[in-house]
C-alpha cells in the first residue's frame, strides 16, 4: 500500500482491506504513537465535512504528524479561479499525503494523476467514499466477528449515497446478501446491481421497510443527499421517505447493528440512539483508528 493512492475501494485488494482492518484494531488498542513525526498531511475539503476531516486530523495528530489544509474554498485561491490541477500540484509540494473531498465525481482520480504524493479520496460527489468503507468494514467485523455471509439492508438514498456504493463493492467480496430499500427514484444504480449479478450474489429491491429487518445482520441507513438534487421539489418528495424507529427493531436478530455514515437528518429517529443495536456513533469513532491505519500504511510507516 506504500505510496498508493486510495481513490476507489477497488484500489485496495481484499487482502489489503483486511490488513487495514487488522491494523485499525491495533491502533484502537494503542492510538497514541509517534510514527508520523516529520510528516505533513494536507486535508483539502471542497465540500463540508465533520467526521471525515476531523477524524483524519485526529488520526494524524495522535500519530505525531502535522496537518495543513482548508475546510472551505472561500479563503483559498480556488475562489480566484485556480484550477484543481494547480491547487493539487502546489499542495503536493507542501505535504506527504493529500486527503481530498470534492463535489465532482472523478475529481479524486484526476487529482491522483497530477499529484506527486498519494491522494486519498474523502468523497467525490455521488461516486465513492473508500475510507468510510474501510471504517465500515472494521465496524462490521468488530460487531459481527466476521465479514462473511452477512445479510445487509441498505436503506434510503441508494442513488446518490456514495457510502453505500463503496460498501456494496467491498462486501461483494464476502458473499453478502443485500436488501435495497429506497424510493423508486433513489434506487441502487444498475452498474452496482450488475456487479452483484456478475458475482452471483443475491439482492432484493423494496420500496417499503416492512419485514426486511427481520433477518438482517446490518441495517445501513443513509441520508437523502439534498445537495445532489437539481430540483428542490424532487428532494421534498422523498426527504422523509424512511424513518427508522425503535419499534422497527423489535424481533430483529440479537447481533443486528444499525449503522449510518452520518450526518443524520430525520432518517433515524432519536429514540433509536439508546438501543444497544444503534452503532452509528461508535462507527464514527472507529474512523480515527481506521484512518490511522490508512495514513500509516500509505506513508509506509508500518
Ligand atoms: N460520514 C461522513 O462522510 O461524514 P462527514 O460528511 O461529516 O465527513
Amino acid at each position: 500500500m506504500k505510496n498508493k493512492s486510495l481513490v476507489s475501494i477497488n484500489d485496495f485488494t481484499k487482502e489489503e482491506c483486511l490488513r487495514i482492518i487488522e491494523l485499525a484494531g491495533e491502533f484502537e488498542k494503542n492510538p497514541v504513537q509517534d510514527i508520523l513525526k516529520g510528516k505533513v498531511v494536507a486535508t483539502l475539503f471542497f465540500e463540508p465535512s465533520t467526521r471525515t476531516r476531523l477524524s483524519f486530523e485526529s488520526a494524524v495528530n495522535k500519530l505525531g504528524g502535522r496537518i495543513i489544509g482548508f475546510s472551505e474554498t472561500a479563503s483559498t485561491s480556488v475562489s480566484k479561479g485556480e484550477s484543481l490541477k494547480d491547487t493539487i500540484k502546489t499542495v503536493a509540494n507542501y505535504s506527504d499525503l493529500i486527503v481530498m473531498r470534492h463535489p465532482i465525481e472523478g475529481s479524486a482520480r484526476y487529482a491522483s494523476e497530477v499529484s506527486m504524493v498519494p491522494v486519498v479520496n474523502a468523497g467525490d460527489g455521488a461516486n465513492q467514499h473508500p475510507t468510510q468503507t474501510l471504517l465500515d468494514l472494521f465496524s462490521i467485523k468488530k460487531t459481527q466477528g466476521t465479514l462473511e455471509n452477512l445479510n445487509i439492508c441498505m436503506v434510503g438514498d441508494l442513488k446518490y449515497g456514495r457510502t453505500v456504493h463503496s460498501l456494496l463493492i467491498a462486501m461483494s467480496d464476502f458473499n453478502a446478501t443485500f436488501n435495497f430499500i429506497s424510493p423508486k427514484t433513489l434506487q441502487m444504480p444498475s452498474e452496482y446491481k450488475k456487479l452483484l449479478d456478475e458475482k452471483g450474489l443475491k439482492y432484493y429491491e423494496h420500496e417499503e421497510i416492512h419485514d426486511t429487518f427481520k433477518h438482517a445482520d446490518i441495517v445501513y441507513v443513509t441520508r437523502v443527499q439534498k445537495e445532489r438534487f437539481s430540483d428542490p421539489i424532487d428532494y421534498e418528495k422523498v426527504k422523509n421517505a424512511f424513518i427508522v424507529k425503535n419499534k422497527m427493531l423489535e424481533g430483529t436478530k440479537p447481533n443486528l447493528k444499525v449503522m449510518h455514515p452520518l450526518p443524520r437528518v430525520n432518517e433515524i429517529d432519536t429514540d433509536v440512539d439508546d438501543n444497544e443495536k444503534a452503532y452509528y456513533f461508535q462507527q464514527a469513532k472507529n474512523g480515527v483508528y481506521t484512518r490511522q491505519a490508512i495514513v500509516a500504511s500509505i506513508l509506509g510507516l508500518i
